[in-house]
């Protein structure tokens, strides 16, 4: 029987000081909550429900651009963590399995966590996640004896020696499905909050003879973020693991604290990274790629053994054969590089298809849009590109083509052609001399009048 995921995004985060909902501030670019989604996959949800309540809509939107698939219930009100997950049991009335109680705020969570509460889960009723609080402040404290869970007291409610347990609640709870939802639903708010506590579905399973342990964790993975200090920190955790896991997998990082890592960024072994670079969403790179200083690269494909930069810009939909070359200064838009294609110096190559072996010159500009429409331009094979090219498109040049240093190209060009499309030179012997002769005069007396 699969097991369902519960993930609570009800909360407002106040303390973010936000118009935006909290879950949907960004770490590693993807939504917070998306992180929490990422780490339940392990456990290959059969469904997936997210509980809204502030912003609800708006997170509603980015969770379908997710995962289409997913079941959003909304509380209007918020009431506490058990009510939270009652909103989500008509979404799972027949689901069965176990469930997960996942926060959307707590984006750290390891999948091999997870999957060691469900090996716990086995011979225990409800298992739930703790750790080792270096500071427990006004964390849930996990009140044990043995390898037995007993209860889980609030910390505003706890007692002066249950505040001094440093085991803590991460809130991460699993169970039988139905046997979450009848203890939620038995869940009463007569505490220090007035709130329904989820955490006392531990006592009333307890009550019952029923069976609850913990299963303990890195206190670093249930770091959750409550303010604009808290998501710095997650996003400094976030990068510190992955440049950590890029390292591991045989990628070579020149300076890793310097590089920055989207949460869906992929590199093959052996491609090099320098310092200063930022990866946005969507990027992979092939291996023994080197992709050089002070580069940005977003929603591209960089094929094996390709280079990039330094000062490059690689903007969604560049598509990097193997073995091209951008350089310094270039941004590349919704364009292919085909194989060994060189775009070397100072060039915008934007809505464009460049075939193999292709040579750009230096301040080449594909003029791909005319104030109201964009316009493909496509350059095929073995063509050289003099510099300074304005291609304006929409616009063809054919394999084994040239276009002369300077050209407006305004129309194709046909294979093995050349293109050249400026002004013819005119040399005016000692002009140059009369000119500045006359310039000088013009400054002298300008002078003078002073
Ligand atoms: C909760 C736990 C506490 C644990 C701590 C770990 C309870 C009663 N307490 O406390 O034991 O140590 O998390 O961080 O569960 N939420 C809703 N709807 C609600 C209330 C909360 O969706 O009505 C969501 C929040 O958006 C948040 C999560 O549940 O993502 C936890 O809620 P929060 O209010 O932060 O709980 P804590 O008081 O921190
Ligand atoms: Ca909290």
């Amino acid at each position: 029987m699969a097991t369902q995921l519960i993930i609570l995004a009800a909360g407002q985060g106040t303390r973010m000081l936000s118009d935006t909902p909290k879950v949907l501030h960004r770490i590693g670019g993807a939504p917070m909550f998306a992180h929490a989604l990422d780490a339940g996959s392990v456990l290959e949800p059969g469904r997936t429900v997210l509980v809204v309540g502030h912003g609800a809509e708006a997170v509603e939107a980015a969770a379908r651009e997710i995962d289409p698939g997913i079941a959003v219930a909304v509380q209007k009100k918020q009431l506490g963590t058990a009510h939270a997950v009652l909103c989500a049991a008509d979404a799972l009335a027949d689901a069965g399995g176990d469930s997960v109680v996942l926060y959307g705020d707590t984006p750290f969570i390891r999948p091999e966590t997870l999957e060691a509460m469900k090996a716990a889960r086995q011979a225990q009723d409800i298992v739930v996640l703790g750790f080792e609080a270096a500071d427990p402040a006004r964390y849930g404290r996990l009140v044990t004896e043995g390898g037995t869970l007993l209860r889980i007291v609030e910390f505003k409610d706890a007692t002066p020696a249950e505040r001094d347990i440093r085991l803590c609640n991460s809130g991460v709870v699993m169970a039988d499905t139905a046997l979450l939802f009848r203890l939620a639903g038995a869940v009463g708010n007569d505490n220090a909050a007035g709130e329904y506590y989820l955490t006392d579905i531990v006592a009333l399973a307890r009550a019952e003879g029923l069976s609850a342990t913990v299963v303990t964790c890195d206190e670093a993975e249930t770091m959750g973020v409550n303010s604009r200090a808290d998501l710095a920190a997650a996003e400094a955790a976030f990068q510190t693991r992955r440049r950590t896991e890029a390292l591991a997998e045989g990628v070579t990082l020149v300076a890793p604290e310097t590089v920055f890592f989207a949460h869906d960024t992929w590199i093959g072994r052996d491609a090099v990274v320098e310092p200063n670079v930022v990866f946005g969403s969507c990027v992979t790179v092939e291996t023994g790629a080197r992709i050089r200083s002070f580069s940005h690269l977003e929603g591209c494909h960089v094929g094996s053994g390709a280079t990039v930069g330094p000062f490059a810009r690689l903007r969604p939909g560049t598509e990097l054969a193997n073995d091209a070359h951008v350089g310094n200064f270039v941004e590349i838009k919704n364009a292919e590089i085909g194989e060994g294609a060189k775009v070397n110096h100072l060039s915008y190559i934007g809505d464009a298809s460049v075939g193999d072996g292709t040579n750009i010159g230096a301040g080449t500009i594909t003029c791909n849009y005319d104030g109201v429409s964009k316009h493909r331009t496509e350059i095929g094979k073995r063509v050289f590109i003099g510099s300074d090219t304005m291609l304006v498109a929409p616009v063809k040049v054919g394999d084994d083509a040239m276009t002369a240093t300077g050209s407006v190209v305004t129309r194709d060009v046909a294979p093995g052609d050349l293109a050249i499309s400026r002004a013819r030179q005119e040399n005016k012997p000692g002009y140059a001399l009369r000119l500045f002769e006359k310039l000088k005069a013009v400054k002298a007396k300008r002078q003078k009048g002073h």
